[in-house]
């Protein structure tokens, strides 16, 4: 397979743990260079510093997305340096708990990062690479944006808003050479749910034991670079999930009350 994404520059977002640092460090294997952007400092210089030791090229950019201003400077820094030709929209968090307890502050911060950061950021940098005629932005959705559930109402909307913004983009930019997609993605063994567990009266997410690695997310991810397409499931098997909720939304609806009380007691 010929890899046209040798010395290419991606830019990954939430780079400082999980699926954004091990896919920064897949994609460096593949020959790409990589801007590290998150707001973690001493972890992005630790990542880099890995990534020059393995032969590759690493930038660090550290914003906090919930800004607009920081998401500018992310792209104007970007700009200045020649531009990207991978943007992969990863940075996010979740929140696990009836939503009338979710503190707003939280929930304004969730929309800021999983859905604005996302949107923002493509619309700064889609066109310039409409502009340079190549591209792509994949956006790190959910399965839970498929199947909306209890305890998570806004970390599912805010994963279902992700998935019809890349479907509608995605027929926007039919047959140009810019691609779109969204990795829904199923449990995955990273911080994800210790950070969720941290944030104000947070509960522990129900699958926080469970789930592939951030490295198998990351091969998935190149190997969408290399056949892009509009939506892929990690693990493949999860693309069973739009097809369950349409099926058996309604046993959801009768158990998943009872799932979540229990959860919370
Ligand atoms: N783990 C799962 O089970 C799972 C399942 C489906 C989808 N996902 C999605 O996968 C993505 C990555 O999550 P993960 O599992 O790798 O979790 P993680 O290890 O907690 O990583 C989250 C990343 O997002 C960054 N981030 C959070 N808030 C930010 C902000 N305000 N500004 C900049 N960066 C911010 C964090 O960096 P800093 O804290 O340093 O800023 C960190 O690098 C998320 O979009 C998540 O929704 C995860």
């Amino acid at each position: 397979m010929k890899n046209d994404w040798k010395n290419k520059v991606a830019i990954v977002t939430g780079a400082s743990s999980g699926i954004g640092a091990a896919t920064a460090r897949h994609l460096v294997k593949q020959g790409l260079n990589v801007i590290l952007v998150a707001r973690r400092l001493e972890r992005l210089l630790d990542l880099k510093e890995h990534i020059e030791a393995m032969g590759g090229k690493a930038k660090v950019i550290v914003a906090d997305l919930s800004h607009e201003t920081d998401r500018e400077r992310v792209f104007e820094s970007v700009q200045a340096d020649g531009g990207a030709d991978v943007l992969i929209n990863n940075a996010g968090f979740g929140w696990y708990g009836y939503y009338n307890e979710m503190p707003w502050e939280t929930a304004r911060e969730m929309l800021e990062v999983n859905i604005s950061a996302a949107v923002h950021l493509t619309s700064l940098f889609l066109p310039e690479m409409q502009k340079r005629g190549r591209g792509h932005i994949i956006n790190i959705g959910s399965i839970s944006g498929s199947i909306p559930s209890q305890g998570i109402a806004l970390y599912s909307a805010s994963k279902s808003f992700l998935d019809a913004f890349t479907t509608a983009l995605y027929r926007e930019t039919q047959r140009t050479q810019v691609h779109i997609s969204v990795a829904r993605v199923g449990p995955v063994l990273t911080e994800f749910c210790e950070t969720a567990l941290q944030r104000e009266k947070g509960g522990h997410v129900p699958t926080e034991r469970m789930g592939v690695t951030a490295e198998h997310v990351a091969q998935r991810i190149w190997q969408l670079l290399l056949h892009p397409k509009r939506v892929i499931y990690i693990p493949r098997w999860l693309s069973v999930t739009p097809w369950v909720e349409l099926s058996f939304g309604w046993l959801e609806d009768l158990i998943g009350p009872l799932l979540l009380r229990r959860q919370q007691t």
